[in-house]
């Protein structure tokens, strides 16, 4: 993907335009320090519903730590890791004195015992139907495979409990124009199935830092 190709895609077919001076604000915004506040499966001890969230979930491994890492230019905060199922606890990190970025445990990990992984995902379902503070949830999809079955299925629980998600591709420096173009007309035809999904897709790649600033912008304007 080169820099001049389109970062975001309306499923519907409408331009997406542009405002530099929202994303200046959004760059202002993201400049504040991000810090790690708590990681915990224990309801008891989330943070108050206080201030605005925005949640990132996704597959493992589909790369939720490193698109947190990259929004808030920092390598280490989020720990990435090469062997899927890094992420077991729902992480809060706290963006200057006004929003929580939150770290989501994978689902769909084929490796890791099932119960575990259903511990998991219950846990993120049981953070998402909580969170009245929840602003926006982004469900990632991983640009080299598309959506794949267990997607689908956390997309139709998302629509089940009226979550609404905006769709993020990751990795995009590891695919192909055809490849990003059969997800998007995948999307298209299966938007009717999904009430909740935002119909702008955002293309990332965390790597080439791809998307980055209208992931940001999204964010922004989300918070408004
Ligand atoms: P879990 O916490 O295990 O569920 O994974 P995650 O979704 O947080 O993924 P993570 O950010 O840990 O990334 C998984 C792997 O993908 C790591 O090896 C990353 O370096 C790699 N990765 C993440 N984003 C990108 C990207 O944009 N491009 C490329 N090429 N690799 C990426
Ligand atoms: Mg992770």
């Amino acid at each position: 993907m080169n820099s001049k190709e389109p970062k975001a895609i309306n499923l519907e077919g409408r331009d997406l335009n542009y405002n530099p001076e929202l994303e200046e604000n959004a760059e202002r915004l993201f400049k504040a320090p991000c810090n790690f506040v708590i990681g915990t499966t224990d309801y008891a001890i989330f943070p108050s519903c206080d201030i605005p969230e925005f949640a990132f979930i996704g597959r493992s491994n589909v790369g939720k730590s490193s698109l947190l890492n990259a929004l808030v230019n920092q390598k280490g905060l989020a720990r990435v890791s090469v062997t899927p199922g890094r992420t077991q606890q729902v992480n809060f990190f706290q963006l200057g004195s006004n929003i929580r970025l939150v770290d989501l445990p994978g689902y769909g990990f084929a490796k890791a015992p099932k119960n575990l992984v259903k511990s998991w995902e219950r846990m993120s379902v049981g953070y998402l139907k909580n969170r009245i503070n929840l602003k926006r949830l982004f469900l990632l999809i991983d640009a080299r495979h598309g959506f794949k079955a267990n997607d689908l299925e956390f997309m139709q629980q998302l629509d089940k409990h009226a979550i609404n998600y905006q769709v993020v591709l990751t990795k995009l420096d590891k695919t192909n124009k055809e490849q990003i173009q059969s997800i998007i007309s995948f999307a298209k035809e299966d938007r009717i199935n999904h009430a909740s999904m935002f119909p702008d897709i955002i293309l990332t790649s965390s790597k080439k830092k791809n998307g980055i600033m209208d992931l940001r912008t999204y964010i922004y304007n989300a918070n408004q």
